[in-house]
């Protein structure tokens, strides 16, 4: 039995190893060019009107179509008022970080009138993946998909569906966001939560002065659909439903799942589903439906109102009243941790033996106010991982790394937290008190790593979706409570892999990947409040042995601090 089971351990990892070895010996396929024309309209929402940033004048922004192994060359034009960064969500930039766009990180900002161009090869991804801009609050609407389709030749392994749509979940503020965000930052308040939650850019039937605009899905009886969903929400996680339908995930963050057919989705704010849907209802009208999962152990305001779009059958467009479908509560992590649980990768290939090993615990935490301004209570919040809130630095973390530029951060993060409590009940007071910080963990490269990523009372228990740059993961464990080395329970066979993972409220999820990417790369919460609060760190991984393994030098207009 233990023989047997060995033989097909080994076996897995060699087909790992082929595949992994085989990726970059395909060329690239095509060529794909595109021009984002960053600017200002007015937009009204909730009988709001508003002055947003856009890309291409399009809210959400324009969708971009490439096939894997494509090289996408995207020439960013900033015509808007504010600084500004592209980030392209979950793309492996395998030796392209300076493409990543994560600001202060990997590049400076494209300040007003000054443009830059991202250039990067696609490979080895296949799905629904997303770009939006990496700076203060624009990602609310600077956002857009990026579907990566099969190579030519080459079919998607599910059923074709008759047409896809893509999904894109958001949140509008009657404000203007940078104003929203400038202020939080001024006072150290946390910053408010939106006033609807939006599907395609409209908060739908439920809200004021919005029914005119509700996003609409027109299908065929019978026919089969597939949803490109992506929650590009700021702050929100959501449970996602339509009325009397079933989906079928087929994908998630770009990586084919085993087929999971549910009636409810959680998408953490980062994470793409592809999911199939069937027209096999009542030929009519029914709600597709979003709304937060809410997990905070304080009480956060946020508004419980769904955001809604119509699934609506060819003919029966004027037919009576859409069925609205039933949400779980609000709280529901039981819900939530189900969902997220049944995900399993189509062709997992985890590692078995991890070289470096990290347990980060996360969770806010109080300044005084020598460091920053203060409101009126005297601390400010922040947030942190193993007791070390992220302070943006004033130029690339990147640049300074290839070009010697001391003084910008340092290289102590630490593999664990400065000391042991009870990580989910009470917290000693020293820890409520972070340390400011730019510091990064040095990876060797192609080391293999875990990370337990450890939830804590520091504040207050609340899921975090944690995303890491430039990489998938497994998730090959989560639980509640305190992670316990003798007693979790760990899946090293067919996990999920994914780009960001919702780290259970009052618990913990653990996540292998393989350093084989020289670069800096972000981790942070992919909650923009909390990640604008220093809730984040960074991988530096260094280059490889061998020519080929080296990160290359920086594009030549890449943007000066
Ligand atoms: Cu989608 Cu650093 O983020």
């Amino acid at each position: 039995m233990e023989r047997s089971s060995s033989v097909v351990k080994l076996a897995a990892s060699l087909v790992c190893l082929i595949m992994v070895k085989l990726a970059p010996w395909m060329a690239s396929a095509a060529l794909v060019q595109r021009k984002f024309t960053i600017g200002t309209q007015n937009e009204t929402r909730l009988c709001s009107t508003q002055t947003i940033v856009t890309v291409n004048g399009q809210f959400p922004g324009p969708t971009i179509e490439v096939r894997e192994g494509d090289n996408l060359v995207v020439e960013v034009h900033n015509n808007g008022p504010y600084n500004v960064t592209i980030h392209w969500h979950g793309v492996k930039q395998l030796k392209s970080c300076w493409a990543e766009g994560p600001a202060y990180i990997t590049q400076c900002h494209i300040t007003p009138e000054n443009k830059f161009t991202y250039n990067f090869i696609i490979t080895g991804q296949e799905g629904t993946l997303w770009w939006h801009a990496h700076i203060s609050y624009l990602r609310a609407t600077v956002h857009g998909a990026l579907v990566i389709k099969p190579r030519a030749g080459k079919t998607y392994p599910y059923p074709k569906p008759d047409a896809e749509f893509p999904i894109i979940l958001g949140e509008w503020w009657n404000a203007n966001v940078e104003d929203v965000i400038a202020e939080a930052i001024a006072t150290g308040e946390r910053p408010p939560e939106s006033d609807a939650d939006t599907i395609n850019s409209q908060p739908g039937d439920f809200f004021p002065c919005s029914k005119n605009d509700t996003s609409r899905i027109s299908v065929a009886s019978g026919k089969s659909y597939l949803l490109r969903i992506v929650n590009a929400a700021m702050n929100h996680a959501s449970f996602f439903k339509i009325a009397q339908h079933n989906m079928t995930v087929v994908a998630v963050d770009a990586v084919y799942t085993k087929p999971y057919t549910t009636d409810v989705l959680l998408i953490q704010p980062g994470n793409t589903m592809d999911v199939l849907i069937t027209a096999d209802q009542q030929p009519g009208r029914y709600y597709i439906g979003t709304r937060v999962y809410e997990s905070a152990t304080v009480g956060v305001k946020f508004s419980e109102i769904p955001a809604t779009a119509i699934l609506e059958y060819k003919g029966n467009t004027n037919a009576s009243e859409p069925l609205l479908p039933n949400f779980p509560p609000f709280n529901d992590t039981a819900s939530a941790f189900k969902f997220s649980a049944a995900l399993r990768s189509r062709t997992p290939c985890v590692a078995q033996t991890v070289d470096e090993e990290m347990f980060i615990t996360e969770g806010a935490g109080l300044v005084d106010c020598t460091a920053r301004s203060c409101p009126e209570s005297g601390v400010r919040s922040v947030g942190s991982f193993n007791n070390i809130s992220f302070v943006d630095s004033q130029i690339s973390i990147l640049q300074a790394y290839y070009n010697g530029t001391d003084g910008v951060f340092t290289r102590d993060f630490p593999n664990i937290p400065p000391q042991k409590f009870n990580y989910t009940g009470y917290v000693p007071h020293a820890l409520r008190y972070p340390e400011l910080g730019t510091k990064v963990k040095v990876l060797k490269f192609n080391s293999t790593v875990q990370v337990v990523f450890q939830n804590t009372n520091i504040s207050a228990m609340i899921n975090h979706p944690i995303h890491l740059h430039g990489h998938d993961f497994y998730l090959v464990g989560q639980g509640f409570g305190n992670y316990n080395p003798q007693t979790a329970n760990f899946n090293l066979d067919n996990p999920q892999m994914l780009n960001t993972v919702g780290v259970p409220t009052g618990g913990w999820a653990a996540i292998r990947f393989v350093a084989n990417n020289p670069g800096v790369w972000f981790v942070h919460c992919h909650f923009e409040s909390h990640s604008a609060f220093g809730f984040a760190m960074a991988f530096l991984t260094e280059n490889g042995p061998a020519d080929s393994d080296k990160l290359p030098a920086p594009p030549s207009d890449l943007p000066k601090c």
